[in-house]
Order: structure tokens, then sequence, then C-alpha cells
């Protein structure tokens, strides 16, 4: 490029940006910078590897009780199946997860997933009021009703990443290359 070019060339790029930044500047004194304190109290989401879970701890035994006491059971169901809001344990049994029911308990990824959506979703229309260790011994109940977890087994901070979930490592992978007119993939999970 030579010289003459280059100038104008730079001269267009900088106009366009300076466009950009002009477009970008107006505020209109809506809205203000959330506090520390906000942004801390909005930012609970939990990761699948579980590094921001709360400490705390949870049996089976306890998340019964809680599905009862917090009213889960009036949503979901005794047993978390029956009621009016969706199934919480597959009603169908199989010896493969894509052969039963499409639950969060028993289809999620990570057992964090399943911890971060009751945590912040449920119950509905009280979220959020669920303390660390209710939301652990409930997860600990639903993760035992779908055979995913002992009963015996007491839920924390520390062992709920390593929950081995059914659906096995297989959620990650991509899907096999796709060849046009090839017939759909038999039994292809997705
Ligand atoms: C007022 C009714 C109501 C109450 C009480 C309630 N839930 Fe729910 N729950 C729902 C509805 C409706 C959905 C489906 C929402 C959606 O998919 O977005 C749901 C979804 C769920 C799911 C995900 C289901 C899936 O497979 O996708 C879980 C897990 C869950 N609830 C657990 C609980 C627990 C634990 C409690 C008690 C602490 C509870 N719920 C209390 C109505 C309720």
């Amino acid at each position: 490029m030579d010289s003459l070019k280059f100038v104008a060339a730079s001269v267009l790029l900088g106009s366009l940006l300076a466009g950009t930044a002009f477009a970008q500047s107006p505020t209109y004194g809506v809205g203000r910078t959330p506090t520390p304190d906000e942004l801390r109290r909005m930012d609970i989401s939990i990761s699948p590897d579980g590094h921001e879970l709360p400490p705390g701890r949870g049996t089976v035994k306890e998340g019964a009780q809680v599905f009862i006491q917090k009213a889960c059971i009036g949503c979901h169901g005794a047993g978390g199946v029956g009621g009016l809001a969706p199934n919480l344990v597959s009603k169908k049994s199989g010896d493969n997860v894509w052969k039963q029911d499409r639950v969060l308990p028993l289809r999620a990824p990570y057992a964090t997933i399943v911890w971060d959506f009751i945590h912040r979703g449920m119950p509905l229309g009280l979220e959020g009021t669920l303390t660390p260790d209710e939301v652990y011994s409930v997860t600990a109940y639903l993760l035992f009703l779908n055979k995913v977890i002992p009963e015996d087994m007491v839920l924390d901070q520390k062992n709920l990443p390593k929950v081995k979930m059914p659906i096995g490592d297989e959620y990650g992978k991509p899907p096999p290359e796709f060849k046009l007119n090839t017939p759909r993939l038999e039994g292809y999970p997705y």
C-alpha cells in the first residue's frame, strides 16, 4: 500500500471508530452501577465444577423432610411424582438413561446443576428462601430417588461436583460428523 492510500485508509478507519465511540457515548440517566454488595447477592450461579458452592451438607433423609416442609410435595407430588408440576423422578426405569424420563435430577450433565436450579428457582414463588443445607439435602433426596446416589450418601460442597451423573461423559462430546443423504443416526441420544 502506498503512503497516500495508507493515510486515506487511516482517516477513514479513524472516523469510523470515532463514529462508533460517539454512538455509544450518550447516557440517558437511566439505571446506575450496581454496588459490590448487590452484585454479590445476584452472582449466585454455580458452575459445573461447583467451585462457587457454599459450604453445607445434607442427607437423603433430611431432604425427604425438606420436600414436605417446603411445600415441594404440594406441586410435585409425594415422592416427586404425580403433582401438577413436572415429575422429579423418572417413572420409566431402564438400563439406559435415554430410555428414562427427562427429569433434571436424572438427565442433568452435572449434579451441581440440580443444586443450582433448586437454589435459584425453587420453591416456585418463594425462590431463594432455602438454606444451603436444605438445598444439599433435597438435592440428595432427588438424586437418590432417581438412583443416582446411594441412600446413605451425605452431600456437601466437596462431593456434589464429583457425583457421576448417569448421562456419563457423552454429553460433552461433539456429535459425529453429519453426511448428507445418510439416514438419521440410530440410537444417538441427542
Ligand atoms: C408452586 C409450585 C412449586 C413448588 C412449591 C415447587 N416447585 Fe419445583 N417446579 C415447579 C414448576 C412449575 C416447575 C417447572 C418449571 C420449569 O421447568 O421452568 C418446577 C421444576 C422443578 C425442578 C426441575 C424439573 C425438571 O426436570 O426440569 C426441580 C428439580 C424442582 N422443581 C424441585 C423443587 C423442589 C426441591 C421444591 C421444594 C423446595 C419445589 N420444586 C417446589 C413448581 C413448584
